[in-house]
């Protein structure tokens, strides 16, 4: 079987796994430990995390998702790992705080990429702009090594072209254009992503399989809600497409069995030998 790359994430410099395990897959801790067991062990280092993933458990128990992170973390060692956090919040001090809630939820003394959240039109770039302050303020203190924003539309894709303070870009890619809020083509949001990455942004990517919908009829843009299933030839060619697309550096992918994770590893190291980008190595970062 080929083996899972890496990618330098642009000027950052920081050596991510291609496949990202997302945690906004509503599991309990117990659940959710053997999928990272077995991430750590087919080498992938990248995980994306967000204080508002969270789950609820059979017996009334719930919680955040980062839970499930934070002890798999005390079993490894963090310098390997990359981890994603983000902020809802609009607020320099707040968007600050967040940082704090996220080092204390993931038990970490620093976060690799900090985001704001979800930024969809330019109001919200300039509504949520100032909580960039807050972000940076905790860049100089040491407690984020890099910052950026996630958004699901072309338009903000393009927008961030035009800040460079934003190190790092979370964005909406699937061959079909799901939940990209009808701001465009996936080949526009491709030219967007083409014109970050060669500005030497790390680009990284969500909603490859659009939990599930990449390929439905409707025009559908929620992208909450319960996954619905696939077939393994469908997630073969979703998941191509995203892997094929030279200026996504990673693509985070809700995960919710050691099945899928291993399915979805082995697609992206298929595409990526067959392309021959990216660097093999035996570890990452
Ligand atoms: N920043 C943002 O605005 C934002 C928003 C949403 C998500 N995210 C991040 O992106 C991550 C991915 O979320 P997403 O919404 O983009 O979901 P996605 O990765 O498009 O879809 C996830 C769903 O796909 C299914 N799946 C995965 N591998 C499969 C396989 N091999 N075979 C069959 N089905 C498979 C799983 O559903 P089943 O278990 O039902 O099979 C899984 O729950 C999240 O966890 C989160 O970290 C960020």
């Amino acid at each position: 079987m080929p083996a899972l790359r890496y990618a330098a994430m642009g000027r950052t410099g920081v050596r991510v796994s291609r496949v990202c395990v997302g945690t906004d897959i509503q599991l309990t801790p117990d659940q959710f430990a053997p999928v990272l067991q077995r991430a750590g062990e087919l080498g992938v280092n990248f995980i994306d995390t967000d204080y508002s993933y969270a789950y609820s458990g059979d017996s009334g128990t719930s919680g955040q998702s980062w839970e499930a992170v934070r002890q798999w973390l005390q079993g490894v060692d963090r310098s390997q790992v990359v981890l994603a956090a983000k902020t809802y919040d609009p607020t320099p001090d707040g968007a600050f705080r967040h940082v704090e809630d996220s080092l204390v939820g993931l038990g970490t003394d620093y976060i690799d990429f900090f985001l704001l959240h979800g930024l969809n039109t330019l109001e919200d770039w300039e509504r949520f702009r100032p909580a960039l302050e807050g972000c940076l303020r905790a860049k100089d203190q040491g407690l984020v090594r890099h910052v950026g924003l996630s958004t699901h539309t072309v338009t903000l894709a393009r927008e961030a072209a035009l800040h460079p303070e934003l190190e790092v870009l979370l964005v909406t890619l699937n061959a079909t254009g799901k939940v990209m809020k009808r701001s465009g083509s996936p080949a526009e949001m491709q030219a967007a992503m083409q014109v970050l990455h060669q500005q030497g942004r790390g680009v990284y990517v969500m909603k490859s399989l659009a939990r599930g919908r990449v390929f439905w009829e409707q025009d559908i843009e929620a992208g909450a809600g319960a996954p619905n299933q696939l077939s393994h030839d469908d997630v073969q060619r979703a998941l191509g497409y995203v892997f094929r697309c030279p200026w996504a550096h990673a693509a985070t992918i809700g995960m919710r069995s050691v099945a899928e994770l291993e399915e979805d590893v082995a697609i992206a190291a298929a595409v990526d030998a067959e392309t021959g980008r990216w660097e093999v190595a035996a570890t990452a970062a």
